[in-house]
């Protein structure tokens, strides 16, 4: 499985369809997220699922435990292949993330997707978390976070880079790392709002499994050949004749 997803922070359905089918062969996989999701609702995820992409749902559920298992139940039936919650919600609301997961997709014959838990947004910072309450550093509260997220049985976090090689050493090679916040060298020199950012390959030497792009890659006069220097830069483009034969979530047509 490659690692680059793309984020599909574009501004409606068409152009969303537009870029995965232009990125087709060359990233592993698309992001929706809570500004496309409500603009365009579970008829674009299948209508990108059914493109053959895979999806991951960036809708960092957070509630309840009931309330976030029927969105996991929900989100299940789009066809996502990943999902993610709010690590901060609590053991007891992963866990019920987890079993709907699972549950929902036996019922439906489909795989189970991979439910991943946002630690600390990488907008927050030491002065941010204290206003919260939280006492400790960003390292030692995303580890604390990641750690339940495993208790829970979730299958990993979404993190910034520069926690990634703690998160790692602490959780062992199959724990899934899930990085935004990409920029430098292949990924450009453009920073937009991210702030803690690391380079593609330098995130992967780190152990990030998945890396989620977006602007360096959506922005770009030529996203395909933006997208395709990223994958050169983690060394896995040059195998093959092509870079739309690696068996890629987004298979050409
Ligand atoms: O354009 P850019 O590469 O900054 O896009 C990063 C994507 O990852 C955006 O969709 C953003 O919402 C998302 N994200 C993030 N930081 C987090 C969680 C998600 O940047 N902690």
């Amino acid at each position: 499985m490659g690692q680059l997803l793309v984020a599909l922070d574009v501004e409606s359905g068409a152009r969303a369809l537009e870029l995965t089918r232009l990125l087709r062969g060359v990233v592993d996989g698309v992001k929706v997220g809570s500004r496309l999701f409500t603009l365009e609702g579970p008829t674009l995820v299948r209508q990108l699922v059914d493109a053959g992409a895979k999806v991951f749902l960036d809708l960092k559920f957070h509630d309840i435990p009931n309330t976030v298992a029927q969105a996991v139940e929900a989100a299940v039936l789009t066809g996502a292949w990943m999902i993610n919650v709010h690590a901060s919600g609590g053991v007891p609301m992963m866990q019920a993330a987890a079993r709907a997961g699972a549950e929902a997709a036996a019922r439906a014959g489909r795989p189970r997707p991979l439910i991943i838990g946002v630690t600390v947004l990488t907008s927050m910072d030491q002065a941010t978390l204290r206003e919260g309450g939280i006492d400790r550093s960003v390292l030692e509260h995303v580890l604390a976070l990641a750690r339940l997220a495993q208790q829970a049985g979730l299958d990993g976090v979404v993190a910034s880079p520069q926690e990634t090689a703690a998160i790692r050493a602490a959780h062992g090679p199959t724990f899934a790392i899930v990085t935004p916040g990409i920029r430098g060298a292949s990924a450009g020199a453009e920073k937009n709002d991210q702030t803690r950012t690391m380079g593609p390959a330098e995130a992967v030497k780190a152990g990030a499994s998945y890396l989620v792009v977006g602007r360096p890659i959506i922005g770009a006069p030529d996203p395909r050949a933006a997208a395709a220097a990223i994958v050169a830069e983690l060394g896995i483009g040059d195998q093959g004749s092509g870079i739309g034969d690696r068996g890629s979530g987004i298979p050409d047509p």
